[in-house]
């Protein structure tokens, strides 16, 4: 079992050094990697970019669990960062829309995961994509710098996600927005499942309950909190029995528990109308 952030950072960095270094077929055949671990449980949750604008296959490592540059409402000229944003999948559909004028940032701690997504840019030619090595507890970014704020099944792994959420609040500007997919619960995991390294990888373990994930994005003083969509993940029952005897099995499939991929929208409030005496809030 693990118990510090610390310990849990650095596993998800190990494992996501790994995949970075893995083709997109390698990863869905469900042994991730050089250790010979089995069934992590990532992309069996990602949706098909196909056909989307911007989509470059060598970025896209099938580790997102929905659209959220779909749902982002992203304009040509704006500023976007993407957290945890791998190989750079998000980051070059939204560079598609926000076009020569805009910018697009991408944050991910994996120095595997940076290097890659910097070779995809280098051969895309874009100039105006870029990519930092950094946490998202931390953010390398100045304050309100930011338009919208995406990010792809990433803030489940991250252990603090008020603090996520509070260094998403200080880098967007004032009316900027976020859409973020992730995986939030409905119902609580069997131990077997919450103990389980991988699984955390595999983003299960980390995530937490749905009402949390809101209360916790409302706290750090979003507006319009939104779930913008929701969608039951079936995890497969060759990956759960890598964690579960076949009672808890049964017994997790009758007690209703639901992994959800959402994807959340939320507002920075304006505060330039909120001058006192204009009557505008
Ligand atoms: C499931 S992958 C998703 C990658 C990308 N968003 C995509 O859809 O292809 C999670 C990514 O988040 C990064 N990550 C996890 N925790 C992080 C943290 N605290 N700070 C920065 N990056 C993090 C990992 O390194 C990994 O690249």
């Amino acid at each position: 079992m693990m118990n510090t952030s610390d310990e849990i950072k650095q596993m998800v960095k190990e494992k996501y050094d790994e995949i970075a270094r893995q083709s997109k077929e390698q990863n869905q055949s469900g042994c991730c990697g050089a250790t010979g671990s089995c069934a992590t449980g990532v992309t069996v949750m990602a949706e098909t970019y196909e056909g989307l604008s911007g989509y470059v296959t060598e970025a896209d490592l099938g580790l997102g669990c929905g659209l959220p540059t779909e749902y982002a409402q992203i304009k040509a000229g704006d500023t976007v960062l993407d957290l945890g944003s791998g190989a750079g999948n998000d980051c070059f559909v939204a560079r598609s829309i926000v076009g020569d004028t805009g910018k697009v940032i991408g944050v991910d701690m994996t120095e595997a995961m940076i290097t890659a997504a910097r070779r995809n840019a280098q051969n895309l030619g874009f100039t105006n994509v870029e990519f930092r090595l950094g946490e998202i507890e931390d953010l390398p970014l100045a304050a309100n710098r930011v338009d919208v704020v995406v990010s792809n099944c990433v803030l489940n792994l991250v252990p603090d996600k008020a603090q996520a959420f509070r260094e998403t609040y200080r880098v967007l500007k004032p009316g900027g927005h976020f859409s973020i997919s992730d995986v939030v619960l409905e119902g609580s995991l069997p131990e077997g499942l919450q103990a389980a390294a991988e699984m955390y990888a595999g983003c299960v373990s980390g995530a937490i309950q749905k009402d949390e994930y809101l209360d916790i994005i409302k706290r750090t003083g979003f507006v319009n909190v939104q779930v913008q969509k929701q969608r039951l993940i079936t995890l497969p029952d060759d990956i759960l029995s890598n964690y579960l005897n076949e009672e808890e099995l049964a017994a997790f499939k009758a007690d209703g528990t639901g992994i959800y991929s959402v994807t959340v929208y939320g507002e920075k409030p304006d505060v330039s109308c909120c001058t006192p005496g204009t009557g505008c809030c």
